[in-house]
């Protein structure tokens, strides 16, 4: 089943927080999801296919886009279990990445856990490198690594 990407609408907060059970650490809480839907600087992005008829989100991506700095952050990604392994992590990041270029921001950056062998994965294929250890940085102690990608300038 193919999926489709869209723009989160502020009913989609019930399946994004859903969506969060599947971090082990630093979950967001029902506010913060629904908060996430009205702010300015977010940009949430799902993922959603068709179960028996009837759409389901399978997958989320939260970009932050402050205005005083031209290094957009992706606060979150997180793709179901039943949906893994598709490449809707990769769609979901190639989206966050157009949008931020679209703003002219220069860069992402990201945490993740050090022990995130998923994620860790996803970013290195699409071009992400390490800038930063983050000592026990969640929650539950563990440490974090901040990842970096530098846009180029398109050529001209
Ligand atoms: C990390 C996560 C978002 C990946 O989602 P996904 O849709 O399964 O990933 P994709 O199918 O787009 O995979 C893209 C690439 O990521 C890497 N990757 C994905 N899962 C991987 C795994 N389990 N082990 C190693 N590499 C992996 C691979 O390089 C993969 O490319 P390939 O399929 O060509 O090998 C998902 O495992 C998840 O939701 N984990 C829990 C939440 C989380 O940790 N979020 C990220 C931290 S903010």
């Amino acid at each position: 089943v193919k999926a489709r990407i869209r723009r989160a609408d502020p009913k989609d907060h019930t399946s994004l927080f859903e969506l969060e059970s599947h971090f082990p650490s630093d979950r967001m809480s029902r506010r913060t999801t629904r908060r996430m839907l009205g702010i300015a600087t977010a940009r949430v992005w799902v993922a959603e296919i068709d179960v028996d008829g009837l759409p389901r989100v399978v997958a989320a991506l939260i970009l932050l886009l402050r205005s005083r700095t031209q290094v957009a952050r992706i606060y979150s990604v997180v793709v179901a279990d039943e949906a893994r392994g598709q490449g809707l992590a990769q769609r979901l990041v190639a989206r966050a990445e157009k949008e931020a270029r679209s703003l002219a921001k220069k860069a992402i950056t990201l945490e993740v856990r050090e022990d995130n062998v998923a994620a860790r994965g996803l970013y290195a294929k699409l071009g992400y490198s390490e800038a930063n250890r983050l000592p026990k940085y969640y929650d539950d102690g563990a440490d974090g690594l901040r990842l970096r990608k530098d846009f180029r300038r398109a050529s001209p």
